[in-house]
């Protein structure tokens, strides 16, 4: 039964309305004073480094709107590889984005998708790494390594090394051991985790002029005594290694730390599984900085440069290992799956790629 309205409610819906239109209005707010709305309304989450607003980027540089045009020495944090906006890979990307937007890959394969795997497969560190999986950002290839790890062993602990980045994501934090704010007041995160140290002088309290093969030998010693005393090698999947250990300290891997690894990993059936989300394609001066150790990683993680600005992100292991993964388990549980498989990402990286040979 209708019933009509009363004078009073029938004000109350009108203010309600006129509210509601205004919080819908859209304004444009004046360039000057964008930094202002930015403050207001981006989320304090997020830190900056300096004030001003982006608005063009071209080679090494960026320039602001205010006319600033500053040199970009964080490259993205190792991201922008070929520079701000390389003309081949930005023209892929925007012929790809007039061409397919969104392939959806658990309906059928998209010539991009695998096209980037046919360049990729030659820049691999060790050609057993024949297996790839796409994703959006590092720490999503990171949540996928992981779970590789333990569903490929039946496994649950993952070694990590103390100072390491490997994303904010609740697996990727689980294993970042660089910095307390990224889990602060957050816990629990993933358990099973277990940190050994990273061999670099100030983790072990040496002298900066401690050499290379006493800090290895310090560091193994002390995954010796973590699989003797707190994680069973029968309990633990995977050792997960920034090969240049990024926040941390900007570390490099000494090549036996990295042979030990893989000693260690082919004595307990554990995966090891190298990020080279900062450090690959090309910034040590080969694709993978893993490579230049002869160390064949289980599972390799990449991102950043791999598409110079564009989210992308890749995990690639054996066929024989993907093998035994569910159709379907690796698509169905991270939020951006669905878009994975932009094609436009692929095509765009495939023209940085080109460029990089
Ligand atoms: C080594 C490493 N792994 C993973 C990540 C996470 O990548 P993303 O920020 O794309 O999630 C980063 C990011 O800096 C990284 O340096």
């Amino acid at each position: 039964m209708f019933r009509r309205a009363s004078s009073y409610s029938r004000t109350l819906q009108k203010v309600r309305m006129s509210t509601t239109q205004a919080h819908r209005q859209i304004t444009t707010t004046p360039l000057e004073q964008l930094q202002d709305f930015g403050e207001h309304h981006v989320t304090g989450g997020l830190a900056r480094l300096t004030k001003g607003i982006m608005t063009k980027g071209e080679g090494s540089h960026v320039y602001f709107q205010d006319g600033r045009k500053m040199l970009d020495f964080t490259c993205g944090i190792g991201v922008t590889n070929l520079g701000h906006c390389h003309p081949k890979v930005s023209k892929a990307a925007a012929e790809q984005c007039l061409r397919l937007n969104h392939a959806q890959c658990s309906i059928a394969f998209h010539e991009p998708y695998l096209r980037l795997i046919e360049r990729l497969l030659p820049a691999m560190p060790d050609e057993s790494l024949d297996s790839f999986f796409f994703w959006n950002s590092g720490s999503e290839a990171v949540e996928a390594a992981l779970k590789m790890a333990r569903i490929l062993t039946g496994k649950q602990n993952i070694i990590c090394m103390q100072g390491a980045y490997h994303g904010r994501t609740f697996g990727a934090l689980g294993v970042t051991k660089s910095k307390t704010i990224y889990g602060e007041g957050v816990a629990p995160l993933m358990p099973g985790t277990f940190p050994m140290p990273f061999p670099y002088w100030h983790q072990h309290n040496l002298p900066p002029s401690t050499s290379s093969s006493v800090l290895t030998a310090h560091s193994l010693y002390q995954l010796h005594l973590l699989l003797a005393q707190q994680t069973a090698p029968s309990e633990t999947c995977a050792i997960i290694v920034e090969p240049v250990l990024g926040e941390g300290g900007y570390i490099p891997a000494p090549k036996e730390f990295l042979q030990g690894l893989r000693e260690v990993c082919d004595k307990h059936n554990m995966l090891l599984i190298v990020d080279e989300v900062q450090c690959g394609f090309g910034r040590t001066g080969s694709w993978f900085f893993v490579e230049e150790s002869g160390v064949r990683p289980d599972i390799l993680i990449m991102a950043k440069g791999l598409a110079n600005g564009f989210p992308l992100s890749g995990v690639v292991s054996r066929r024989e290992l993907t093998n035994k993964l569910k159709p379907g388990s690796m698509v169905n549980h991270i939020f951006f799956s669905r878009h994975l498989c932009y094609p436009y990402r692929v095509l765009s990286h495939r023209a940085g790629l080109t460029q990089g040979t």
